[in-house]
């Protein structure tokens, strides 16, 4: 069964992904977890969804926030998503912000933001569906983005 599991997720690991940082203020703290998950679902209106493992150590936070932010890295910031999947304080894992008009932070480096408002969360097996609602958006830097397949990093 464990094998079946592994086989599984290297068959998903195939599919190579875009890696982002969820980012979102916590009563004055920046917090950020990195995702793969990270997709656009609707041009009009302008929504995305990204899924939250249930077993995520900050899912409550996540799961709770009224405004947060998608920020897409660019090839060198492989140490931030790797940072960003140990400790979700921005700040311990290194990065430079600023606070955009929704409250939420947007990471220095990144090749494009998405200021969003969430809309819908939806239970999905061992994961949930976050909807959120495209309130802004930018392109602040004109590099190649990092890319994550067969388990590993790469720059497109
Ligand atoms: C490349 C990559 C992609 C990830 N994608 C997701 C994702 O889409 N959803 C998710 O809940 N966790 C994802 N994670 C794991 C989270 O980053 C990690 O579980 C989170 O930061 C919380 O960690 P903790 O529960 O150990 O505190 C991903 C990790 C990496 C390295």
């Amino acid at each position: 069964m464990l094998s079946q599991t592994r086989g599984y997720r290297d068959c998903l690991g195939r599919f190579p992904t875009g890696v982002a940082l969820i980012s979102l203020s916590d009563q004055g703290c920046a917090r950020a977890m990195t995702v793969n998950s990270f997709v656009s679902v609707s041009l009009e209106p302008r929504l995305i969804l990204w899924s939250l493992d249930n077993n995520c150590s900050h899912y409550s936070l996540f799961l709770s926030a009224s405004h947060f932010a998608v920020n897409v890295l660019a090839y060198d910031q492989q140490g931030l998503s790797i940072a960003c999947a140990r400790n979700n304080n921005l700040e311990v894992s290194g990065a430079h912000w600023r606070i955009a008009a929704n409250g939420a932070p947007l990471v220095d480096g990144a090749v494009a933001h998405f200021e969003c408002t969430m809309r819908q969360t939806i239970p999905a097996g061992d994961h949930q569906i976050i909807l959120g609602e495209v309130t802004g958006f930018d392109m602040p830097r004109d590099e190649a983005s990092l890319a994550f397949v067969r388990s590993q990093y790469a720059g497109l």
